[in-house]
């Protein structure tokens, strides 16, 4: 099992990663050393004096596409620095759809240099030959692939090991064991009149354990029977 793992982000907008990455159980575990994160500059690989990374599409149509040299470029350069040789995954609507067992592949990489696509997209020569895989958060479209970095960067650090203060809340969670997560309540008991359910205030364990089976079951059932099922193999 892994201990610290590395993410290199390769982006126009490095300024975009300051306050999600010092902040929460993310920034302790990269203050801790748990976690790296290099962030680069694509404009640093790209030539001439506006250090252009984008050019108007083949074919015609709205829009410009990011050049394929500097991303090349940029991926060759960091690949070499750092010892592990990263998993390279380029963020863009197209790609496969992120879920937890990704995420676990990914932690066991122990490095992922994540590129992060802008305007109506990446050269697909890039896409074809030099990355490793093509990776979507969802079927909707962002504005660029940073906000889909972050998403990833935190799904995968927080199962390495220490970084989520209880092992068990990343064990038992919604996707690690298949189901979605039972509902929680905390302090009142009453509240504008609803109540907390009478089972989880009886102090009886193994009928709150069936309770919350049975609750993440009928959860399940109701709104992911695609879980369901898959478990059901
Ligand atoms: N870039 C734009 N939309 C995206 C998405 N849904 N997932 C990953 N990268 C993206």
């Amino acid at each position: 099992m892994l201990t610290q793992m590395r993410f290199d982000i390769l982006t126009i907008f490095p300024d975009y990663f300051g306050a999600p990455l010092s902040c929460g159980l993310l920034g302790k575990a990269i203050a801790a050393g748990k976690v790296s994160v290099g962030v680069h500059d694509l404009r640093g690989w790209a030539e001439g004096p506006h250090r252009q990374v984008d050019d108007t599409p083949y074919g015609g149509g709205p829009g410009m596409v990011m050049k394929p040299e500097p991303i090349w470029k940029a991926i060759d350069a960091i690949r070499q620095d750092g010892g592990t040789r990263p998993l390279v995954v380029l963020l863009s609507p197209q790609g496969d759809v992120f879920e937890h067992r990704r995420a676990r592949a990914y932690l066991e990489s122990g490095r992922l240099l994540l590129i992060c696509g802008r305007y109506e997209g990446v050269d697909h020569r890039i896409a074809e030959h030099v990355v490793d895989e093509t990776l979507s958060i969802g079927d909707y479209v962002l504005a660029g692939g940073e906000a889909a970095a972050l998403v990833v960067i935190e799904a995968v650090a927080r199962l390495l090991p220490g970084v989520v203060g209880n092992p068990a809340s990343v064990d038992e969670e919604s996707f690690a064991t298949g189901l979605l997560d039972y509902p929680q309540y905390t302090r009142p008991p009453e509240f504008r009149g609803w109540r907390v359910p009478d089972t989880l205030l009886s102090g009886d364990h193994a009928q709150i354990d069936a309770w919350r089976r049975a609750q993440a079951k009928a959860l399940t059932q109701r709104k992911r029977p695609d879980l369901l099922e898959r478990i059901r193999g």
